[in-house]
């Protein structure tokens, strides 16, 4: 079972191109990653949303959104629902810790976030980490267990699963950024232990086994072989390294491989 997931690469651009130039870079990364059996996103800011969906429509390359709200419609000035981005864009990133930083984003908030994905057929990336203290503290499962928990909680209050096409990214937030990575061997124990809540949680199937886990946090191609090394992980949320094509074709070649060997071993 663990074999048969995708292998996935996605590009969180964060607040970094313009309209002007997104399209460009986007028509790079996806000539310079031109590698077999990975799913290949980009995540650009809203407003470049049209500038790459069109720059990658002759390409296998997908479009994110970097966030969502988390009510269908209505008075919330300057904010952006799942329905606007159908059309620009085939996934959406969820509950990224910045924005559960900067925003106070709560997990309750990131479940109705996943809601409106399902509703509007948005793929959902669902971001999960703890902050340095609470590793440092011990309580890293505890945290990452408690907003999956309470995310879920919020479906359930409102009639609904977990999106049946999620995917999880494990961005342990001390990493984002920081150059300083998490050691492969925790990033897997994190993985089947997010597997782990959302089949006692949500009723997930199969143990969980059919849901990619990601990782996230100063991701760059010399990093990322020592999270593609873990069988419980599938891939990776790139933040600053996604910017850039040389990176970018690194860490897909890389991405590549894992790939590869999983079809073979299928
Ligand atoms: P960095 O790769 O820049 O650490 O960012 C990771 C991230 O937040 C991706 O969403």
């Amino acid at each position: 079972m663990t074999l048969s997931r995708p292998v996935i690469v996605a590009g969180d651009w964060k607040m970094n191109t313009t309209p002007a130039d997104a399209g460009r870079l986007a028509t790079d990364i996806a000539a310079a990653t031109e590698v077999a059996g990975v799913t290949r996103i980009v995540c650009p800011p809203y407003v470049a949303l049209p500038a790459v969906r069109d720059a990658l429509a002759a390409t296998s390359v997908a479009v994110g959104a970097q966030n969502l709200h988390g009510e269908p419609a209505g008075a919330y000035t300057g904010e952006v629902s799942g329905q606007m981005l159908v059309g620009l864009a085939t996934w959406c990133i969820v509950g990224h810790s910045e924005r559960r930083r900067d925003q106070a984003e709560s997990d309750e908030l990131i479940g109705r976030k996943l809601l409106r994905c399902a509703e509007n057929g948005l793929r959902p990336i669902l971001c999960v980490g703890e902050q340095l203290a609470e590793r440092e503290a011990g309580l890293a499962e505890e945290t990452v267990r408690g907003q999956l928990e309470r995310s879920i909680g919020e479906l359930r209050r409102l009639g609904a699963g977990l999106p049946a096409d999620l995917v999880v990214a494990y961005e342990p937030v001390w990493a984002i950024g920081t150059g300083r990575t998490a050691w492969g061997s925790d990033a897997a124990a994190m993985a089947a232990l997010i597997r782990l809540v959302l089949a006692e949680s949500a009723g997930v199937p199969e143990d969980g086994a059919g849901v990619p886990v990601l990782y996230g946090g100063s991701v760059t191609s010399a990093s990322i072989a020592e999270f593609l090394a873990e069988p419980e992980i599938d891939g990776a949320l790139v933040g600053g390294a996604s910017l850039k094509v040389d990176e970018m074709a690194g860490i897909v070649a890389r991405a590549g491989m894992t790939a590869a060997a999983r079809a073979s071993a299928a």
